[in-house]
C-alpha cells in the first residue's frame, strides 16, 4: 500500500513536470511560429489598388507635360521590393488633366518629353509619341497608357495598380 503511493506520488510529480514542460515550451514555440509566419501571412498580393498624391494642380502648367516620378515598396514574405515609377500630368484646363504612363508600349523603357520637338521619345527603338501620348513613328504598338486620376480640394491623385 505504502509502495504504491510512492508511485502515484512520482507519477503525479512526472505529470506536473510534464504539462509545465508543455505549457512552456508551447509559450515560447507558439510566439515564435507566429513571428517566422507573419511575414508569408501578411504578404502583399497583386491587383492592389494606390491613390498617389500629386500635390495641388496648380503646381503643373497648363499645356506643358509635367514630369513626376514616385517610389513604391512591396513588401511580399520576407522580401521588401522598391520600384521606381513616373508619368507625366498634361493639364489641359483648371479642372482637366491627362496623366500618360512614361513606359513606352513597346518594350516598357522611359520615354522623355522634349519640349524642342514637342514630342515624347523612346530612347531604345526610337519610338515617338505626341503630347497626349499617341503613336506617331516607330515600333510602338498603341500610345503611352493612361492614368485615372481625381481631383479632390484642389489636389491631384492618380490610381496606381499594381501589378
Ligand atoms: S522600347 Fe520604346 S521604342 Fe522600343
Amino acid at each position: 500500500m505504502g509502495k504504491s503511493h510512492e508511485v502515484s506520488r512520482r507519477d503525479f510529480v512526472k505529470i506536473v513536470t510534464g504539462v509545465a514542460g508543455t505549457v512552456i515550451g508551447a509559450g515560447i514555440t507558439l510566439p515564435a511560429v507566429g513571428y517566422v509566419l507573419d511575414p508569408a501571412i501578411k504578404s502583399g498580393g497583386s491587383g492592389k489598388e494606390n491613390w498617389i498624391a500629386l500635390g495641388p494642380l496648380e503646381k503643373y502648367p497648363i499645356g506643358e507635360p509635367t514630369p513626376f516620378n514616385f517610389t513604391r515598396t512591396e513588401i511580399n514574405g520576407w522580401e521588401k521590393t522598391f520600384s521606381t515609377n513616373g508619368l507625366f500630368v498634361l493639364r489641359k484646363s483648371d479642372t482637366e488633366v491627362e496623366v500618360l504612363s512614361n513606359v513606352c508600349t513597346h518594350l516598357g523603357c522611359r520615354v522623355a518629353w522634349h519640349e524642342d520637338k514637342g514630342e515624347f521619345i523612346c530612347p531604345c527603338h526610337d519610338g515617338v509619341f505626341d503630347k497626349d501620348g499617341n503613336v506617331i513613328s516607330g515600333p510602338p504598338p498603341r500610345p503611352l497608357d493612361n492614368y485615372e486620376y481625381k481631383i479632390e480640394d484642389g489636389n491631384l491623385f492618380v490610381l496606381f495598380k499594381e501589378g
